[in-house]
């Protein structure tokens, strides 16, 4: 099987994160921050150190403000709805993805207020359009820093400074980001970071979390509350960091995972690993370029985009290509509208969606080649 869904989520995952969860699973028992059993400190330890590489490679000096939950979308909903109130305005980008779009359409009935920033069709943001709407106010801008549709990857630092500017709390889907390019949380103005760690960081499902700066983590109210194996005489939730937002047993084998998945990506080299995926992207765009039927979406020019490539064709419907390349090429992508029916809005690809192609280290051309070939012999059979 060729897979080419690595923005959905990477696969295959590295030996070493396979191997490092196999041993805990078989080795640790113990719950992170819960006694004090060899154990129970060993995995306790082993989760700080994982904080610490997150920390470190998204650009900040106190592993505390690293939040774990089991996904971006927890993360990002936690933010929201910890923080906005009615008559709150939030500013957001029109290539969102439902992570985001929903939580708020939902405090939007609660009295939220949202403004829509256009993006340009090939997906990047109007920053004219967001100083101008940031100078009349709002508690809370929110962009996705590289889009899972297009691949198109925003300016984040130019974002962070407008915010900090109009003193607005600053909010990044970092999903498809993280693990991709470098990131300077502190130096980019960013109060919240959502991540994942079965993208771009190589850890399994279940993993991701959000980086907090101090002043959003003091004004946030936690999404769920209970036990946390610190102040336990107390019945109120502690207020330090990290026990605020994460109570409940921590999914510590997962975490551990992902820190084995960090090391790898660190191993390879974030920017080899980067320019891997911007080669394909660059030889999938030669190989499909003359189909006439072939219409690409967003960027083309590769050092400006993650490793996605998304596309559809002409009078050919997509569900049947995916299927047709899945069953009888052995070949996996993602066809439809990715969970962001808004980026496909101003994309241009409304309501049908697009076929993606998204890229991991484990991929090679001659897989695209044969992708490519597979696809044009489907199109010639029509
Ligand atoms: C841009 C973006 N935001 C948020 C998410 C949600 O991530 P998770 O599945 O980890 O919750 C995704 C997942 O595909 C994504 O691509």
């Amino acid at each position: 099987m060729i897979y080419l869904d690595n923005a959905a989520t990477t696969y295959p995952k590295p030996e070493k994160v396979i191997e490092t969860i196999n041993f805990h699973l078989r080795n640790l028992g113990g719950s992170t921050g819960r006694g004090q059993s060899q154990w129970a400190i060993e995995i306790s330890r082993k989760v700080y150190d994982v904080r610490t590489k997150v920390a470190q490679l998204l650009g900040v000096n106190d592993p505390l403000r690293v939040i774990f939950t089991y996904n971006a979308t927890y993360a990002i909903n936690m933010v929201l709805k910890g923080l906005l109130k009615p008559g709150d305005r939030v500013i957001l980008s029109s290539m969102e993805h439902n992570a985001v779009v929903r939580p708020l359409r939902n405090l939007e009935k609660r009295g939220v207020e949202l403004v829509f920033i256009p993006c340009n069709a090939e997906g990047v943001i109007n920053l004219d359009t967001l100083r101008n709407q940031a100078r009349q106010g709002a508690k809370l801008i929110t962009v996705l820093g590289a889009s899972n549709v297009s691949g198109t990857i925003q300016p984040i630092a130019e974002i962070g400074k407008i915010s900090y500017d109009n003193d607005i709390l600053f909010l990044v889907d970092g999903a498809q980001l993280a693990g991709f390019e470098p990131v300077e949380i502190d130096n980019w103005h960013i109060d919240a970071f959502a991540f994942t760690g079965h993208k771009g960081f190589y850890g399994p499902q279940g993993t991701g979390g959000v980086v907090l700066s101090s002043r959003l983590a003091s004004l946030l109210e936690p999404l769920i509350e209970g036990g946390t194996g610190s102040k336990s005489e107390e019945e109120y939730q502690p207020v330090f960091l990290p026990d605020k937002f994460e109570s409940g047993t921590l999914n510590s084998t997962g975490i551990i995972g992902l820190g084995a998945g960090i090391d790898f990506l660190l191993e390879n080299g974030m920017d080899t690993i980067a320019s891997h995926e911007r080669m394909l992207r660059d030889y999938l765009i030669e190989n499909l370029e003359m189909e006439k039927s072939i219409n690409m979406f967003g960027l083309l020019d590769s050092q400006k985009t993650t490793g996605i490539l998304s596309f559809n064709v002409k009078n050919q419907d997509i569900s049947t290509i995916t299927n047709i390349l899945d069953r009888v090429y052995g070949i996996m992508v993602r066809g439809g509208l990715h969970c962001s029916p808004l980026a496909h809005k101003t994309l241009g690809s409304f309501p049908y969606g697009t076929i993606r192609c998204s890229f991991s280290h484990f991929n090679t051309q001659d897989e695209l080649l044969y992708f490519s070939q597979s696809l044009k012999e489907i199109l010639r059979r029509g």
